[in-house]
């Protein structure tokens, strides 16, 4: 199957535009979504067999595989609905930002084949809270979905780093009543200043703000509090990572994403003129080294959630090997297409049997 989307499908995507072939995705995904017949057959195929696997649990939560859609796919929540039929266990939408917001100019997404590399720009073009919400209100909440979701906030580019938690708090009021889990997004490299938001008294007062927040929309009658998850870049270095685990700490954040996209050009990549994001193989091994130091520092007490470079079930399993609890793809999707999901959630619940 994998062999058919890399000798048929993928050539045929590959001549188009990156964004446009993935507009096509999410397209084609939102067609499926609105079959749930069709879903239901395809999530049947795909679901594990039964004998010997556990669900993974992380933050209260049940997966029913380790295999997540990275942010980044469906922006606008149009995909989702058919995400557990492709064979996810859970999926992340966004980045949603509380303005609706035409991110940069095209073209602002760009493949490296030789690379399996992706390096974005898009710079948070999203259709913008109030939207999502309501698109997200009118399918299944909470508690009555496959799989779970998660919702990643960012910052509105109009916002300066001094209303960006005004900002984020926009956001979270209108879509936590949605989230299964939330993720704050303060590494995307694409609006400017937004990693600095990852600095001591700046992440400090982020987290505080939302983590207050969630109590507070915990306490009103028949709401649940939200876990909370930090989404970090590959580039921090290890002392500030530590920076970011003491506050997570502090503020009894649920978990980590790691990582995000990188700034780095290693190897023949360090010739490319783009700038943004860099994705796809050549992030492997940062993110890995990364998720390892975080499981360390925490005694593997903070669930992580590995991303980065994921294009074999090799890499997924190093992901696991180093300390991550679920890992996520989006480069790997372009790369191996939409069996490759089934391929890695089937080989992590072979690692969990043996
Ligand atoms: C085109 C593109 C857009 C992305 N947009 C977002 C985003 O909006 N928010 C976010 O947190 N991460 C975003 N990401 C980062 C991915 O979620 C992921 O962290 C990163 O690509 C590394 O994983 P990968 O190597 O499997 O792609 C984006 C990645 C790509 C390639």
């Amino acid at each position: 199957m994998g062999l058919f989307y890399e000798k048929l499908v993928r050539p045929a995507l590959f001549q188009l535009d990156s964004e446009h072939a993935h507009e096509l995705g999410v397209d084609a995904l939102a067609l499926l979504g609105a079959m749930p017949p069709l879903c239901r057959l395809l999530e049947a195929w795909n679901r594990l067999p039964k004998a010997g696997v556990r669900p993974v649990e992380a933050f209260g939560l049940k997966f029913p595989n380790a295999v997540g859609l990275a942010a980044g796919f469906d922006k606008n929540a149009r995909a989702w609905p058919a995400a557990a039929a492709l064979g996810f266990g859970h999926v992340e939408i966004g980045t949603v930002t509380a303005l609706r917001q035409p991110g940069n100019d095209r073209p602002r997404m760009f493949r490296y084949p030789r690379e399996e590399a992706v390096i974005n720009r898009m710079g948070f073009n999203n259709q913008g809270a109030e939207a999502v919400a309501a698109r997200l209100a009118r399918r299944p909440g909470p508690g009555h979905r496959r799989i779970p979701l998660g919702i990643n906030l960012g910052k509105s580019k109009v916002a300066s780093l001094d209303q960006a938690v005004a900002d984020y708090l926009a956001s979270f009021r209108l879509l936590a009543g949605h989230a299964d889990y939330l993720v704050l997004n303060v590494s995307s490299p694409n609006t400017p200043g937004l990693r600095q938001l990852q600095d001591g008294d700046r992440l400090r007062e982020l987290l505080g703000a939302i983590t207050a927040a969630n109590r507070d929309r915990a306490a009103q009658p028949g709401q649940t509090r939200k876990p909370l998850l930090l989404k970090i870049a590959p580039d921090l270095n290890f002392r500030q990572i530590d920076a970011v685990l003491a506050a997570i700490a502090e503020f009894g954040l649920d978990g980590v994403i790691a990582t995000n996209t990188t700034l780095e050009r290693p190897g023949a990549l360090a010739a490319v003129g783009e700038a943004g994001g860099l994705s796809g193989a050549p992030l492997r091994r940062r993110s890995t080294e990364i998720i390892n130091y975080i499981s360390r520092a925490t005694s593997g007490r903070l669930p992580i959630i590995g991303v980065g470079g994921i294009m074999d079930t090799a890499a997924a399993g190093e992901k696991f090997d180093a300390g991550a609890t679920l890992v996520q793809i989006y480069t790997g999707l372009v790369y191996r297409g939409p069996f490759f999901v089934r391929a890695l959630a089937r080989a992590l619940a072979d690692r969990q049997r043996t």
